[in-house]
């Protein structure tokens, strides 16, 4: 049966790595059968541009139809002086909410032959294979109310609201629950349990939730301490589950503990498992059309797309296989190379698509 995949390119880097998983996909068709369809829409500053709205509503209703989403990434320095509804994280935000794409799956996995890329010690990374879980369309980042207003005494203030009701807390609690058990059954929940309410509530429901899962080792951690600990001892986390904002924070921190952020691929699920999948790094506006960007973790992100999505576990495990194999023939994007020789996004592109034809003609 033909897969349908909304392709969302955005901004900055966006279209070239987009670009290079687009190759992928046609390597899959090619050579594996895989048989798909594609469905470009603009979104971010490249939806503004089109359509005046950073989701415009064909690219919505194309995403809707679809059976998942490929999103390069948004933003860039021309459209920050526009009003905050139009700016490109809207349109991304937007999305996520539109389609109720809770489960923010983001895992930081060190590949041994990056080991060196790592800011931390070899010894305290070696093998490090951590999956973060995200709430992704609650808590502060969707809060009400929100806003900037003027006080009675004349002055502005700032304000956001942390709020999460108990199925939010209980959908996203189930879901790393679910992935713990298809790991090392062990769950730690970050909060901030000892200052806030919402983080209280949070940590009774993830517990409350976690009878229902006897063979998850349960843990709950302050975010502060997970931080540090995060840097300190990494590889004693297997899954964190946690909040929009804290996962945000944690699943950057966590990232640069394997190398590169332009190595993760991330997936952002709904109830059915219906998902968009993009790489967790930005637009880099700073390094865009210059070749030098990394395309390897939106190809990675095809590969979640094929395994949570597609029910294509098959694809996913070669891409994965021909990902690793380039490495091992040491390709390396600037980001990687540790000051050494490096390819750029496209010849990184290119080489994944030579080792996946490597494959085929072993399988
Ligand atoms: C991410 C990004 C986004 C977020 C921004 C671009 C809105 O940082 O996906 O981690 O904060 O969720
Ligand atoms: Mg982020």
């Amino acid at each position: 049966m033909s897969s349908t995949i909304a392709v969302l390119a955005g901004d900055g880097i966006g279209p070239e790595i987009i670009a290079e998983a687009i190759k992928v996909i046609d390597c899959l068709r090619s050579d594996f059968g895989f048989e798909v369809e594609l469905k470009p829409a603009a979104v971010g500053g490249a939806g503004y541009d089109q359509a005046g709205d950073p989701l415009p509503e064909a690219t919505l209703e194309i995403c809707k139809a679809c059976d998942a989403i490929l999103f390069g990434a948004i933003g860039g320095l021309e459209y920050d002086g526009l009003e905050r509804e139009l700016r490109p994280e809207k349109g991304l935000l937007r999305l996520r909410s539109s389609l109720s794409l809770f489960a923010n799956l983001r895992p930081a996995l060190l590949y041994p032959q990056l080991a060196d890329a790592s800011s931390l010690k070899n010894e305290l990374v070696a093998g490090l294979d951590i999956m973060i879980v995200r709430e992704l369309t609650g808590g502060i980042y969707f809060g009400q109310p929100r806003g900037i207003r003027v006080t009675e005494s004349g002055e502005r203030e700032g304000f956001n609201t942390l709020v999460y009701a108990e199925h939010e807390i209980e959908r996203i609690a189930r879901s790393a629950f679910d992935i713990a058990m298809l790991r090392n059954q062990k769950l730690c929940s970050v909060d901030k349990a000892n200052v806030l309410e919402v983080s209280e509530l949070w940590r009774e429901l993830v517990t409350r939730i976690g009878k229902d899962y006897p063979e998850v080792e349960l843990s709950h951690m302050y975010v502060d301490n997970a931080a540090m600990q995060l840097v300190r001892a990494p590889k004693q986390f297997d899954v964190i589950v946690t909040t929009n904002m804290f996962g945000d924070i944690l699943s950057d921190t966590a990232a640069m503990l394997t190398g590169s952020i332009g190595m993760l691929p991330s997936a952002s699920l709904d109830i059915n498992g219906k998902g968009m999948y993009e790489p967790i790094h930005g637009s880099a506006p700073d390094i865009a059309g210059r070749g030098l960007a990394n395309p390897l973790a939106t190809i990675l992100s095809l590969a979640m797309m094929l395994r949570y999505s597609l029910q294509r576990p098959d694809l996913a495990e070669l891409i994965d296989t021909a990902v690793g194999n380039v490495l091992n023939q040491g390709f390396r994007t600037a980001d990687i190379a540790d000051g050494g020789h490096s390819v750029s996004t496209s010849e990184m592109g290119d080489a994944v698509v030579a080792a996946l034809s490597t494959l085929k003609q072993l399988s």
